[in-house]
C-alpha cells in the first residue's frame, strides 16, 4: 500500500489530465472497454424507457412501428446487459490490484469482449427488425426466447455461457497465480453461482408453471443473492481504495453480509411462487425468508456509513464515494424497504403484477446496481486520466453533483408516481373488482392511475437529463487537471493522528 504513495516519475506527471491507457494494467484496459459499452447501453435503456412510458400516455404512439412490448423488452434487456458489462468491467478493474499479479489470458479475454459485444448488437437488431412471429422452435433459437429479462435467443445463450466461462477462467486463474484474499475468495465462489444460475434459464418447458419456476431461479437469485454478493465484494474493495478503510474490517463485514444474504435470499425465492401454480407451502416459506432479506441490506448501509464516518468522509474520489453511499441507501430502500412492502403473501395477493412491482423494480435496480457501477466508472476515469485529483475543490464539481441529484430525484420521483398508480390498481382492480378483466381496465382508466403515469414520464425526463449530464461529466472530468490524486492512506494517517 505504502509503495503507491511515493511520488510518481516526471513522465507521468506530464500525462496527467489526459487519457492515458499506458497508466492502466491489462485488466483495467479491458475494464474500460466494458465500461464504455455499459454506458452506451445505459443510454439505450433510458431512451427505450421513455418510449415505453410515452405509450402509456399516448397508446397510438409508434403503434405497429415500435410496439410497447418491444420497447419494454429492449428497455429491461439493455439494463441487465449494461449492468453485467459494468460488473465484468469492475472485476477486471480490480483483479490485478487484488491478486498482485498480471491478468492471465488477456488476449482471450479481449476476444471474448468482442464476441459478446457483436452478439449483443445482433440480438438487439433482430429484436427491432423482427417484432412478431410464430411461437415455434425456430423463433426460440433465432429470435427471442420470450423470457422476460433474458429474452436473448438460444444461439446467443451459448455465446453468453462461453464468454462467461472465459471471464471466470481469467479471474480465477489470475487469483490462483497471484494471492488470494477474503474478497477474492468470495468473489470467485460467487461467479460460479452466477454462471450456474444462467443455465437454469436455458431450461425449456411448454408447461408455463414449470417454466416460470426455473426462470425465477435466474431472475430472483441473480439480483437477490449473487449480484448482491458481487456488489458486496466491489463495495469492500471500493471502500479500501477510496477511503483507505481497513481490510480486516471490510472483510469481516463482507462475510457477515454474505452469510445473511444467502441465508435469506435463496429461500426468499418463494415470494415469486405464490401464484404460479406451485405447492401451497411456498406461501409460508416465501413470506418468511423474503421478509428476512432486508437484514443484510441494513448491515450493508451500516457498514458503508460506519467506514465513511471513521474516515470522516475524507476520500480520494468524491464522486465515487458519493455514488457508493447512494448505493448503500438505494439498495436498502429499493430492495429492502420497497421489496418488504409487498413480500408477504397477504399483501402480494393485492399488489402482484401491478405498478407497485414496477415501483420497486425501478428503485431497486437503480439504487442497488446502477449506482455502484457509476461509482466504478468514476474510479476508472480517475486512473485513466493519469491518477488525477478528484477531491474537494475539483473543477466543474457542479456537473457530477447535479448528475447525482437529477438521477436520484428522477428515479425516486418515478418510484413514487408508480407507487400511486400501483396503489390505485391494487384497490380498484384487486380489492374492489376481485381481479376481473373488467376491473383491470377500470383501474387503468382511473384518475390516480393516469396521473401516476403522467408524473412517471415527467420524472423520466429528469432521469434522462441526469444521465446526459453524467455522461458529459464522465467524458470531461479531470481533463487538463494537473494535481495528483490524494492517497487514501494519507487520510487514514490523518484520521488516526487526529
Ligand atoms: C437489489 C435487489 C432487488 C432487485 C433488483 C429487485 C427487482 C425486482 C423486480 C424488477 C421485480 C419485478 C419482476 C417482474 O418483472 O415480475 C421484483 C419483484 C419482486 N420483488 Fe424484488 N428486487 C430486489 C430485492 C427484493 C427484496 C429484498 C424483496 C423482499 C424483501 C423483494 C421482493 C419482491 C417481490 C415480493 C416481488 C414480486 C412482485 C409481484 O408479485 O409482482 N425484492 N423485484
Ligand atoms: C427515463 C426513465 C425511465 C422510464 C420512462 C422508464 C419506463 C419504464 C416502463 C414504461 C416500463 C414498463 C412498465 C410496465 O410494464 O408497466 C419499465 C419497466 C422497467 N424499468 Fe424503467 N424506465 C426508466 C428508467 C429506468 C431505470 C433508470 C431503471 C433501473 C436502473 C429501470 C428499470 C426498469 C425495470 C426493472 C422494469 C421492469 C419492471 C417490472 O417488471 O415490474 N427503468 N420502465
Ligand atoms: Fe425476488
Amino acid at each position: 500500500m505504502m509503495a503507491q504513495a511515493v511520488n510518481q516519475p516526471m513522465s507521468q506527471t506530464a500525462m496527467r489530465g489526459k487519457l492515458n491507457s499506458a497508466e492502466l494494467n491489462a485488466g483495467q484496459r479491458l475494464a474500460v472497454k466494458y465500461f464504455s459499452v455499459a454506458i452506451i447501453l445505459f443510454g439505450a435503456q433510458i431512451l427505450f424507457g421513455l418510449l415505453a412510458g410515452l405509450q402509456y400516455l399516448m397508446p397510438e404512439f409508434l403503434y405497429n412501428v415500435l410496439d410497447f412490448n418491444v420497447n419494454r423488452m429492449v428497455h429491461i434487456n439493455a439494463m441487465i446487459v449494461w449492468m453485467l458489462y459494468g460488473f465484468i468491467g469492475s472485476v477486471y478493474w480490480l483483479v490485478e490490484d487484488e491478486s498482485g499479479t498480471e491478468l492471465v489470458g488477456a488476449k482471450l479475454a479481449n476476444l471474448a469482449f468482442w464476441v459478446l459485444t457483436a452478439a449483443v448488437t445482433v440480438v438487439v437488431i433482430v429484436y427491432l427488425l423482427v417484432q412478431t412471429g410464430p411461437g415455434e422452435q425456430k423463433s426460440l433459437w433465432l429470435i427471442n426466447e420470450g423470457r422476460e429479462y433474458i429474452e436473448a435467443p438460444r444461439w446467443a445463450d451459448f455465446g453468453i455461457v462461453a464468454v462467461v466461462l472465459v471471464f471466470f477462467y481469467n479471474v480465477a486463474a489470475t487469483f490462483m497465480k497471484g494471492r488470494w484474499s477474503g474478497i477474492s475468495g468470495v468473489l470467485v465462489l460467487d461467479l460460479i453461482a452466477l454462471a450456474g444460475l444462467y443455465l437454469a434459464g436455458m431450461f425449456y418447458s411448454p408447461n408455463i408453471s414449470m417454466d416460470q419456476y426455473w426462470w425465477w431461479w435466474v431472475i430472483h437469485m441473480w439480483v437477490e443473492a449473487t449480484w448482491e454478493v458481487l456488489v458486496g465484494c466491489i463495495m469492500a474493495w471500493g471502500l479500501i481504495k477510496t477511503l483507505g478503510a481497513r481490510r480486516k474490517i471490510v472483510t469481516t463485514w463482507l462475510y457477515i453480509e454474505v452469510a445473511l444474504m444467502f441465508g435469506s435470499g435463496i429461500l426468499g425465492l418463494g415470494h415469486h411462487y405464490f401464484w404460479i401454480g406451485t405447492p401451497e407451502y411456498w406461501l409460508s416459506i416465501g413470506g418468511f425468508f423474503s421478509a428476512l432479506e432486508p437484514i443484510p441490506l441494513v448491515a450493508m448501509v451500516v457498514h458503508a456509513v460506519y467506514d465513511s464516518g471513521v474516515h470522516r468522509f475524507k476520500n480520494s474520489n468524491h464522486p465515487a464515494l458519493a455514488w457508493l453511499i447512494a448505493h448503500a441507501f438505494g439498495n436498502f430502500f429499493g430492495a429492502g424497504v420497497w421489496g418488504f412492502m409487498h413480500t408477504l403473501p397477504q399483501i402480494n395477493l393485492y399488489t402482484h403484477g401491478t405498478q407497485w412491482s414496477a415501483s420497486h423494480g425501478h428503485l431497486a435496480f437503480f439504487g442497488a446496481y446502477a449506482t455502484i457501477n457509476i461509482a466504478m466508472f468514476y474510479i476508472a476515469i480517475q486512473k485513466w486520466r493519469g491518477d488525477v485529483f478528484m477531491g474537494a475543490g475539483i473543477r466543474h464539481a457542479w456537473r457530477w453533483k447535479w448528475a447525482l441529484a437529477l438521477l436520484n430525484i428522477g428515479v425516486v420521483g418515478m418510484t413514487v408516481a408508480l407507487l400511486v398508480s400501483g396503489y390505485e390498481q391494487s384497490f380498484v382492480e384487486r380489492a374492489l373488482q376481485g381481479s376481473t378483466w373488467a376491473g383491470y381496465f377500470e383501474a387503468q382508466r382511473g384518475e390516480w392511475f393516469v396521473q401516476g403515469m403522467f408524473w412517471r414520464q415527467i420524472f423520466g425526463y429528469v432521469t434522462a437529463a441526469g444521465t446526459l449530464l453524467l455522461v458529459w461529466d464522465l467524458i470531461t472530468i479531470g481533463k487538463g487537471e494537473t494535481r495528483p490524486a490524494e492517497k487514501p492512506t494519507e487520510h487514514q494517517a490523518q484520521a488516526q493522528a487526529a
